[in-house]
């Protein structure tokens, strides 16, 4: 399957625009802080760009890799890090930065791990939300988009590891992407 069969759900337009207005909360509630942002790779890694240059303030970005157990396309909840943070982050306010919070299982089991490195506070910011597959709560402060239960990709995404490279958030049948 060629990139461009993916179908657009949230077009370029609208994603920038929106990136823009989360980063500008942002810069306003952490106004007399210095931020340090955790992008969660792979996915998260064209939306963290676009955010950090959307936040009006010093800031550091350090990178946390995880792998999630599962089939293609469901988290199973086993996380694995592959690519820990560089420097501590004890005392400093932490923004994680994920692509999408799906069942919520990645996202609880890598906040429950950042705690435990005592950072003076952690909030998370998540391009996209969907509500209807949550197995656990979790709390995003910054939401870009809610969408319905359809596999997306694009924006950082991927399937397989492809379509990262799209500029849109595209909807793709994961039976129908194989191969
Ligand atoms: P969770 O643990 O179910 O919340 O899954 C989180 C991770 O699963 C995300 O960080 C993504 O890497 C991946 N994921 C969940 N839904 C999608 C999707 O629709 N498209 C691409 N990746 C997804």
């Amino acid at each position: 399957m060629r990139t461009s069969e993916a179908r657009v759900l949230i077009d370029q337009k609208t994603i920038s625009e929106r990136v823009l207005e989360l980063g500008q909360t942002i810069t306003k509630d952490y106004a007399d802080k210095e931020l340090v942002l955790i992008p969660v790779l792979k996915g998260s890694f064209v939306f963290a760009a676009d955010l950090m240059r959307a936040i009006d303030l010093p800031l550091a970005v350090d990178f946390l890799g995880l792998r999630s157990y599962g089939d293609d396309t469901k988290s199973s909840g086993v996380v694995q890090i592959t690519s820990d943070l560089t420097h501590s982050i004890e005392d400093r306010d932490v923004l994680v930065v994920e692509d999408i919070v799906d069942t919520g299982l990645t996202m609880s089991y890598l906040l429950e791990n950042l705690k435990t490195r005592r950072p003076r506070s952690v909030r998370v910011a998540s391009l996209l939300h969907k509500p209807s597959r949550a197995r656990v709560s979790v709390s995003i402060d910054y939401l870009g988009f809610t969408i319905e239960d359809v596999f997306v990709v694009g924006y950082g995404l991927d399937h397989a590891q492809r379509y990262r490279n799209l500029p849109y958030i595209g909807h793709v049948d994961p039976a129908a992407a194989k191969g």
